[in-house]
């Protein structure tokens, strides 16, 4: 498979680790579910990178679990974070957004999804550290505008609507300058269920788990 992967490497880093902007994202020990759900998004048009999406036209389903499976599997020890400078109250502002969200605005904490320790949780929902900045400010603007989708129910294009740009810059920067736990991993699963439901592709014919 690392043969068959050499040209998602190319862009996506060696074993799919990612370069420190994060333009090209690391795809290397993230759920399988959910990586499998972003192929399926690229090329059915719900996000657009022209150049992987053709790459992506010509695999058939179960191949496209296959390769999702291969990169989640790839265990790499993640970047350390480049703390860009922010004042306590960004920081703050940040912090709670993200372990207490805000319930006057309908914004859940993000840790009710993304997991306690914001590694993620199997097996579709991506872990928020580890991530540059300006990736996590412009995915969350993007679905914000429609330009990235999900499968429905959309939760966090939902999400991020009640996102104003400056909670966006505060999430931003304060995940990204969060310091991962060294091995760690998407969680297993959720403490309780959380307050939305959030969609995923339905898996090829005769799987039951990504
Ligand atoms: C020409 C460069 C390029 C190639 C080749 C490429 N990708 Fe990508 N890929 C990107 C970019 C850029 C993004 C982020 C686009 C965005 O911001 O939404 C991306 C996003 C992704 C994501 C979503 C990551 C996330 O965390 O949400 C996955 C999964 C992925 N690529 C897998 C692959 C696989 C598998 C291949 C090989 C079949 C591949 N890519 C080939 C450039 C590339
Ligand atoms: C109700 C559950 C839920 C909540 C609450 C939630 N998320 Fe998410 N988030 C998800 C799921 C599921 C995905 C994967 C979506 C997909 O398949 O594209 C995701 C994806 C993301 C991504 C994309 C990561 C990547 O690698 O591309 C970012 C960034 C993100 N969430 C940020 C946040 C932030 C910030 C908050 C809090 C303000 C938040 N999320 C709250 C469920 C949630």
């Amino acid at each position: 498979m690392a043969q068959r992967t050499l040209a998602c490497t190319a862009c996506h880093g060696k074993e799919g680790r990612a370069g420190p902007d994060g333009y090209y994202p690391r795809i290397a020990g993230k759920p399988a579910g959910y990586l499998y759900n972003q192929l399926l998004n690229f090329r059915d048009g719900r996000r657009h990178y022209g150049l992987m999406s053709r790459l992506l036209d010509p695999l058939s389903e179960p191949y496209m679990l296959e390769i999702a499976q291969y990169f989640a599997a790839l265990d790499l020890p993640y970047a350390q974070p480049t703390a860009a400078p922010a004042s306590a109250a960004l920081q703050q502002q940040g912090r709670l957004l993200t372990v207490q969200g805000d319930p006057k605005r309908r914004i859940p904490a993000c840790a009710q999804c993304h997991g306690e320790t914001l590694t993620g949780v199997q097996p579709n929902t991506p872990g928020l550290v580890g991530l540059p900045r300006d990736y996590i400010a412009s995915q969350l603007g993007a679905w914000r505008t429609g330009q990235r989708r999900a499968h429905a129910p959309d939760c966090m294009a939902e999400i991020a609507q009640r996102l104003t740009p400056g909670d966006i810059t505060a999430v931003a920067t304060w995940l990204a300058a969060q310091v991962p736990v060294p091995g760690s991993k998407p969680a297993a699963a959720l403490p309780r269920p959380p307050e939305m439901a959030c969609g995923s592709a339905t898996l090829p014919a005769g799987r039951q788990t990504p």
